[in-house]
């Protein structure tokens, strides 16, 4: 079995797919699972996902994405044919927490065990970014980067460059509480209407990337120095540019908010959204009343993670 971790955007979504960095991280606790097993000669390839409610045969949906990222990695790597794939994952579909790029990688990492084969992190990453691309449109290449590498990471999409990737220093232990609002809003969505509204006025779109760009710069040096009284109104800030670029919901607003009056040092909108997961940042002591705070403002499911800080 292999697996992948979710994922959470701490700060920069959509300015990342038009150049600005961003910071992602992992979420270790919460993962999607991939089993193989083969099936008798001319059985073909199997994809069952009993989560999200699907059995097919990659050769029946070869326009799937995950077919398709199935198919090139079976040809790629020369892994047997005849065998059945099960797809389990704990992370909602739809929520801005990585499902897709998770399902994808864990599903490169099994199918590379099961023909004796390994890869590192970057061409696994390649791989993901493909079926990616079939979901998403225009994906930056955060999501499938952070899921495959699995550390925290500042990532800069650079023009004729490979991204820019780097592991990033987190000085101190960071409790973060992810509200559920229970919208799904599958992420192309808020990405394409972003992107016309670029292409009307890119001037007003282009400012407003710039200052989520620079506050990015920020937090990653409150990271850096573990401040996280520092980083919170980063947070705070980038919520507002979400909102003004288009992408918050009355619902996120409102969970941001919740946070905020019970005690967060910042709180925002975390991936795509219109809908899917907001984070608050918090110290460990108030993480319960955030979270209880969280599901009493509507929130679908709340929980307390932790990253860890790095070496
Ligand atoms: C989605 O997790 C993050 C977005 O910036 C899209 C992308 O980077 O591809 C909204």
């Amino acid at each position: 079995m292999a697996t992948a971790p979710a994922k959470l955007i701490l700060c920069g979504e959509h300015a990342v797919v038009y150049g600005r960095p961003a910071i992602a991280l992992p979420l270790a606790d919460i993962r999607a699972t991939a089993t193989v097993a083969p099936l008798p000669p001319g059985s073909g390839t199997l994809i069952s996902a009993p989560d999200l409610g699907g059995q097919w045969r990659v050769a029946e949906r070869p326009d799937e994405p995950l077919s398709g990222l199935v198919m090139a990695v079976i040809e790629r790597f020369g892994v047997p044919v005849d065998l059945e794939i099960t797809i389990r994952s704990a992370i909602p579909i739809a929520s801005g927490m990585g499902s897709g790029a998770a399902i994808a990688t864990a599903i490169v990492r099994e199918l590379l065990a099961y023909s004796g084969q390994t890869l590192p992190p970057a061409a696994i990453s390649e791989l993901v970014y493909e079926s990616e691309r079939g979901y998403h449109g225009t994906p930056s290449g955060i999501d499938n980067t952070v899921v495959a590498f699995e550390q925290p990471i500042w990532f800069q999409r650079r023009p004729d460059l490979p991204p820019l990737i780097e592991p990033l220093p987190i000085g101190a232990p960071l409790t973060l509480v992810v509200g559920d609002s229970g919208v799904r809003s599958p992420t192309r969505l808020p990405v394409g209407a972003v992107r016309e509204r670029w292409q009307a006025d890119p001037a007003r779109y282009e400012a407003l990337f710039d200052r989520v760009g620079a506050l990015v710069a920020q937090a990653r040096a409150a990271l850096a120095e573990g401040n996280a009284c520092a980083l919170g109104p980063l947070l705070d800030a980038n919520h507002e540019l979400l909102r003004e670029i288009g992408v918050s919901s009355p619902e996120l607003d409102r969970l941001a908010a919740a946070a905020r009056a019970a005690g967060a040092l910042g709180a925002k909108l975390a991936g795509a959204g219109w809908g899917g997961v907001m984070l608050a940042l918090t110290t460990p002591e108030q993480a319960t009343t955030i979270a209880d705070a969280l599901r009493a403002a509507g929130a679908a499911n709340a929980l307390v993670t932790t990253i860890a800080a790095t070496g």
